[in-house]
């Protein structure tokens, strides 16, 4: 029997981890996304292409692998069936070529969840989480307040009526809020998406994940977001509304824990936020607009301008934590070839204490992070092809960083493209 590997965010998301699910794919008979929604945005490049990814796993273009979107994600039917389209497009179709199921417990994002989603951070005004505006918490409400609707009901006879229920709700809690809305041609594109979602196959993904490790094949969970936005562990309440941890892979796809192999960890060789929260590293300043600018920081999904900083090792040391990290993956170390000197913070400065680990208070009392100078190599490393054309420097930063967080980096991604990768150990 195998086990499920898990790759995952260390960070508040868009660590590179689309990448990388698709550098590892050959090597995986199944990936699996396990929680989250279109709030993700996973980005792949190859050949000259570039494609964004939402809510389909990032294995869809290795012709090999098949593709499940589990349990624990929440499904807008507009945005699934929007990529498909595209993939289509593109000279892709993974319906086709059936590569791709859907679990029938998975939950739908209604178009009413994105007013509620709205609604709510309009009131909130300036204390507002940021979110992507893509329904995903009023979605998790509705599950977890038992309400909700499955991908496996839309083949019941009375979806319509169910769905109607549930949209009077919603408009009921929309009528406290002073919010305009007009669901006409949502609602149409909704209904139309659901007839295209009855195409895909839809599967028990507890049967269907299990099934693949009795036959002895290879499965790897795909995170969404990173580990800081978990609502458990995360900056909460500035965090997303599942658990994006390695536990959420047992929950999201309905595996057990000792069924969980290696947990690949993903981090930018900085940092990076999208949305409101703490941030004790973020440079709100020209250093922070540079890393920007360098490395491309605007959301996949949304298009907002990600907030940078250094890099934050009691953060990491507590998501290795929480996770179980065997194996780590350091992306964008590109982003720092410029760099005369970079920054690691190694503990905060809190309520009069240095610290080494993300305390409770983070919201309220803002910690002060604790910097240590590294020098910078100052070469371009995007066409470093072998282990032994990495610069010194860079060499020195990714063992100091093993030696902190006392897990192997085993790959190093050095540009946006699949093959600016290596493998290191
Ligand atoms: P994800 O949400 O974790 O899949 O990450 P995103 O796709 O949202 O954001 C990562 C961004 O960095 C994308 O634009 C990638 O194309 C890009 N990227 C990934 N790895 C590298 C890298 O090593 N260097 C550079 N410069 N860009 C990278
Ligand atoms: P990937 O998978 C970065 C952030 C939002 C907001 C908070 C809550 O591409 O790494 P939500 O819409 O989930 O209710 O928003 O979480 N967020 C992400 N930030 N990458 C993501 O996904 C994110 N998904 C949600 O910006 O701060
Ligand atoms: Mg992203």
């Amino acid at each position: 029997m195998t086990q499920v590997d898990v790759l995952l965010g260390l960070q508040w998301g868009d660590e590179g981890k689309g990448k990388i699910v698709d550098v590892l794919s050959p090597q995986y008979d199944l990936i699996a996304r396990f929680q989250g929604g279109p709030n993700a945005g996973h980005t792949l490049e190859f050949d000259g292409k570039k494609f964004v990814l939402n809510t389909i796993p990032s294995g869809i273009f290795n012709e090999k692998t098949m593709n499940l979107i589990g349990n624990g994600v929440v499904i807008d039917p507009i945005i699934l069936k929007r990529e498909l389209d595209n993939l289509r497009n593109a000279g892709h179709d993974p319906i086709a070529k059936g590569k791709l199921v859907i679990a029938r417990k998975a939950h739908l994002i209604l178009p009413t969840h994105q007013l509620l989603d709205a609604a709510n951070e309009q009131k909130m005004g300036k204390d507002k989480i940021g979110s992507t505006l893509k329904g995903i918490g009023p979605t998790y409400m509705d599950k977890t307040g038992r309400n909700g609707l499955r991908v496996g009901d839309t083949t019941l006879p009375d979806f319509k009526e169910r769905y109607n229920k549930l949209v009077e709700k919603h408009k009921e809690i929309l009528s406290h809020y002073d919010f305009e809305f007009d669901l006409t041609e949502k609602e149409a594109a909704f209904f139309e998406a659901i007839e295209f979602i009855k195409s895909i196959p839809h599967v028990d993904s507890e049967h269907f994940v299990n099934g693949y490790l009795k036959e002895g094949k290879t499965v790897l969970a795909e995170g969404a977001q990173g580990t800081l936005l978990d609502v458990d562990f995360g900056s909460y309440p500035f965090v997303t509304s599942s658990n994006t941890t390695t536990a959420g892979a047992c929950t999201g796809l309905g595996i057990a824990p000792n069924k969980i192999g290696r947990v690949f960890g993903i981090f930018k060789a900085y940092c990076t936020r999208v949305g409101g929260g703490p941030f004790p590293t973020e440079l709100d300043n020209e250093i922070g607009e540079n890393l920007r600018q360098v490395g491309h920081e605007f959301g996949a999904t949304t298009g907002r301008a990600r907030r940078c900083g250094w890099i934050d090792l009691p953060a990491l040391k507590y998501a290795i934590m929480l996770n179980g990290v065997t194996d780590l993956i350091m992306m964008k170390a590109d982003v720092l070839d410029g760099f005369d000197t970079i920054y690691a913070c190694t503990h905060y400065e809190h309520n009069g204490e240095t610290i080494d680990y993300m305390p409770y208070d983070i919201i309220t009392e803002k910690p002060v992070p604790v910097l240590k100078a590294i020098e910078g190599w100052k070469t371009d490393v995007t066409k470093v092809s072998q282990v032994e054309e990495i610069p010194a420097k860079l060499a020195d930063y990714i063992s100091y960083l093993q030696q902190e967080l006392e897990v192997p980096v085993k790959y190093l991604s050095v540009g946006p493209d699949r093959v600016q990768t290596l493998i290191l150990n």
